[in-house]
Parts: structure tokens; C-alpha cells; sequence
């Protein structure tokens, strides 16, 4: 069969005269560039791939389209630090140049082997704009951080039989001394599924089979992509972005959708025996998440903080989307959930306290800049509906919202003149059990994480405010009071 080729399937080594710098000073002053979440200088990023803390540092590899906002040919772009919050930009780690990857070097998970950093991903190669194949491929990266695509590559070339040629995102792990490679898949049937692979030596992998899991996915999902695995306080894990879910109460309102599965994995037996499951994240940007363990094992995640099909702001500048802040994991009350990571509190710099009471009507916290941290108890009291407006000013403003009566928290982004992806809803809402409400905000440019409750609920939403839409403002139907700790925090990642 011939290969497929169009002018977005080239690689950064193909850049004409001038192309990058052009790019780079197109997107270098826009005000929405974060200041600490991980992004690309110009270009689109959407997966997080490799993660790792390996050899003293951490490393984040990502998907990096060079050359626009667009998906184009995929290459594995780079990032390390030492504190998981100070990241410096290394040169691109994967560059698709190779037969096996003609395509794109597509997402994948890293695992250390032998005291080297190996990493997994999916070659993908393309025959026409609909058909596909895929093979699984390996670079390892030595102690001295020198990457090296595997000479025998592809591992495994091609898929199985009953199998479409979505097959891809490999995760890796080791368990009681074989190796187990899970991936994303899409059925003949053009239902979605995980498969098995598992190895002797993390080199050689034989087909092993379909992960059976006692969950009904309706008809619609044809394909799930990104799986995650991992033991978190006596529980397996299972995270995954399933494609083609429906919306369902407060779930499923994205185009895609991550969710978590709990229960017991017997790998051997190719059995996921659930015990619950949930959508991961409440708000409009989050896909793709990947885990790897922190330093002292704990389990951290990053996700795409982005939306496929979705027509951003930015793109008009040539770049798209960032990361989101490292969170991490924990099981509380039968639920996965997400805190930011300790170390963010590395990234404070000048802070304020206050107290504010309030009857009904609004009052603003002094803000100059959209990079801080908000960290705010919020008592209720008697109102009704009552909440915080971050981005603010006489005509913006992101609103976050409890209803005491519903007990529901929603965040509405309608309110912007550069107010996107409407056509998938402005607002997303989620359930609360806890009548005391802490709110822990991550703001950065054009990005804001909300954490309710300690991970309760969490909503990730990118918004491009104007100019001057930098107010925090409190506002109530009724009496409430509130202490809140601001933050201002520093630069962690060049613009
Ligand atoms: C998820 C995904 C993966 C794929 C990658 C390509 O967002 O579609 O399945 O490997 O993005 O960039």
C-alpha cells in the first residue's frame, strides 16, 4: 500500500527558512500564555507522554505539532525539572523520521528498566485520510539523558486480528517479574476495548488478549484511547478516555471524556473486576491524563488540559493548549480523588489573607494579575446561590457557583467576549455531599483548575480573558463570610 502524504505530515526537520523563529515571535508575547502550566512555545500540544522520575529529575514528554494549532504529525517534545515545577525546555525527544512511524510518533507511557528510562509509544502510520495502522515502538533514554529509538523497532508491528487500526497509547508495567503492555483499541466491530501484550524481557511481547471488564459501555463508544494502570491504597486503577459517551447528568459533557475505574485487576486472568467507576475530572479541559509515581511514590497525574474538535482562542496565534498542574492522587470516601501536587507550593511568592462577610450583593479581592493561587473557606450561612467570579471585570468573568438548595457547584464560562466551545455547553456542574466548602483555585493566564472540597470536585477550564479581566469577586443572595490565602506564584516554565 502507498503512504498518505499532506503537507501537515512533516516533521521539524522539514521546516522551511525562518518557519520556527516566524512561529515562535507570533505566539511569544500572547497574553495567554501560562506562566507555570507546561506549553508549547508555539505549535499544538495535546498528550502527556512518558512521565517519569527517573534518575533524580522529572520528565515530561508530550505531543508536540510544530508547525500550527492543528493535529499534525506528532512528535515527542521534552521538558525536565528537578522540582516538578521549575521546567526546562530540552530539544524535541522523538522526531518521527522512521518507515514504522510515518505519521507520527503518537502517545505512550515510559517504565525503567534496568536502570534506563524506556519508552513506549505508537508509531503511527496512515494510507489514506481514513485508513490506519499502527506499531508499538521504543526509544530508551540512558542515565546521561541521551534518547535512542530502539534499533529493532517497531516491537510489535501492526495489529491483531478483530482489531481496527486504532490501536495505540501503550502503558507498560511490570508484575511478579512479567511485563504487561495495555492499549487503546477500537474492535472490527468498531466498539472500544483495551488490550494485552505481555513480555519476559520488556522487548520481545506476545498478544495476550482483551481486558474483560464488567462494565456495560454503551454502543456508542467506538474506541478507548490512553490507558493508565496503577495500585493506589489497596486498590487497581484503571483510567482510560473512552470516545463516544453520551452526556448523562452532570457526566460526559465533553467531546471526550476520562474516566477512572476501581476494583481488582488479574491480569493473568484478563479480569478487571469493577467496583465503581466516574468520570475524573468536572470541567470542560481534560483528556488523555497519564500517572506516574513522585518521589516518594506518591501518584501524580497530568492531562492534556485541552479538548479535540474544539475550536480554542489561541489558534488564531498558532498555539494551542497547555498541560494541566500536576495533581495528585488519593482515594477518599470510595472516590479517586485529585489534589495539586505539594510541591505548587514552591511556585508561592507574595501572599495576602483576608476575612470577608457579606449579605447579599458582591465584593472584590484586590487582583492585578491572572497568576495565583486562591485558596478560600467559604460558610454559606443562609444564602441560596453564592460563589466567586475569577477573570472578572465589567463585562467578564468565569463564575463558580454553589446552589445550597440543589447542593450542586457548577463553572460557567459564557461570559467572555472570546467565549469558546459553546456548541458542547458553557457550564458544567457536579454534586456536593460536604455543606462546608473549601475552594482551592489554580489561575494561570488562561487557565483556571478548581479544587472543591479537596478533590470533591475538580474543573479544569481554559477561558481568554481581555486585557483587564484580573478581578476576584465574591458574590451572595444571601449572608455568608469567608478567609481566604492568595498567592501570587512565580514563573515556572519559559514563555
Ligand atoms: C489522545 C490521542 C491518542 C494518540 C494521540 C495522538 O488525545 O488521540 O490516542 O496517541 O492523541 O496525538
Amino acid at each position: 500500500m502507498t503512504r498518505y502524504k499532506e503537507p501537515k505530515y512533516r516533521t521539524i526537520l522539514e521546516a522551511k527558512e525562518n518557519e520556527l523563529e516566524i512561529l515562535k515571535e507570533k505566539s511569544v508575547n500572547s497574553q495567554w500564555k501560562p506562566a507555570y502550566h507546561i506549553h508549547p512555545q508555539f505549535g499544538l500540544i495535546n498528550d502527556p507522554n512518558g512521565l517519569a522520575y527517573f534518575n533524580g529529575e522529572f520528565h515530561v514528554f508530550y505531543q508536540w505539532y510544530p508547525f500550527d494549532a492543528t493535529h499534525g504529525m506528532k512528535h515527542w517534545a521534552h521538558v525536565k525539572s528537578d522540582n516538578l515545577v521549575n521546567w526546562e525546555r530540552l530539544p524535541v525527544a522523538l522526531v518521527p523520521v522512521e518507515d514504522y512511524e510515518s505519521h507520527g510518533a503518537y502517545s505512550g507511557a515510559s517504565l525503567e528498566v534496568d536502570g534506563k528510562l524506556y519508552m513506549y509509544y505508537t508509531g503511527n502510520i496512515k494510507y489514506s485520510a481514513e485508513e490506519r495502522s499502527a506499531n508499538q515502538c521504543l526509544a530508551i533514554m540512558d542515565r546521561d539523558g541521551t534518547i535512542t529509538k530502539y534499533e529493532n523497532n517497531p516491537l510489535i508491528e501492526g495489529v491483531p486480528e478483530g482489531y481496527t487500526g486504532h490501536v495505540r497509547d501503550p502503558k507498560v508495567f511490570e508484575k511478579d517479574g512479567t511485563y504487561y503492555m495495555l492499549l487503546g483499541a477500537q474492535k472490527t466491530d468498531l466498539t472500544g476495548a483495551i488490550i494485552v501484550y505481555e513480555s519476559e524481557n520488556a522487548i520481545d511481547w506476545s498478544f495476550k488478549g482483551e481486558l474483560n471488564m464488567n462494565l456495560e459501555f454503551p454502543e456508542s463508544v467506538y474506541m478507548l484511547e490512553c490507558p493508565d494502570y496503577f495500585e493506589l491504597d489497596g486498590k487497581d486503577v484503571l483510567v482510560f478516555s473512552p470516545q463516544g459517551l453520551q452526556p448523562e447528568g452532570h457526566f460526559y459533557h465533553n467531546v471526550y471524556n476520562v474516566i477512572y475505574v476501581l476494583g481488582k485487576l488479574d491480569i493473568e486472568g484478563l479480569d478487571f473486576k469493577v467496583e465503581s467507576y466516574e468520570e475524573i475530572d468536572n470541567g470542560f479541559d481534560f483528556y488523555a491524563p497519564q500517572t506516574f509515581a513522585g518521589k516518594n511514590g506518591e501518584r501524580l497525574l497530568f492531562a492534556w488540559a485541552g479538548s479535540g474538535e474544539v475550536e480554542y482562542p489561541s489558534d488564531k496565534e498558532d498555539w494551542a493548549h497547555c498541560l494541566s498542574i500536576p495533581r495528585q492522587l488519593g482515594i477518599a470516601g470510595g472516590k479517586l480523588v485529585q489534589k495539586p501536587a505539594e510541591e505548587l507550593r514552591l511556585l508561592r511568592k507574595d501572599s495576602e489573607s483576608g476575612e470577608l462577610m457579606l449579605d447579599a450583593g458582591s465584593k472584590e479581592i484586590e487582583n492585578s494579575a491572572n497568576q495565583y493561587e486562591l485558596e478560600m473557606y467559604l460558610d454559606g450561612g443562609e444564602a441560596g446561590r453564592f460563589g466567586l467570579e475569577l477573570f472578572a471585570s465589567e463585562t467578564e468573568g468565569l463564575l463558580i457557583e454553589f446552589d445550597s438548595k440543589h447542593q450542586t457547584v457548577s463553572v460557567n464560562r459564557e461570559n467572555f467576549d472570546a467565549a469558546f466551545g459553546g456548541e458542547y455547553g458553557f457550564v458544567r456542574s457536579a454534586s456536593l455531599n460536604s455543606g462546608t466548602v473549601k475552594i482551592q483555585v489554580f489561575v494561570d493566564r488562561s487557565i483556571a483548575e478548581v479544587f472543591i472540597n479537596d478533590g470533591e470536585a475538580v474543573f479544569t477550564a481554559r477561558v481568554f480573558p481581555g486585557e483587564g479581566s484580573t478581578g476576584i469577586r465574591l458574590f451572595s443572595d444571601g449572608k455568608i463570610s469567608c478567609r481566604y490565602n492568595k498567592y501570587e506564584l512565580a514563573q515556572g516554565i519559559s514563555i
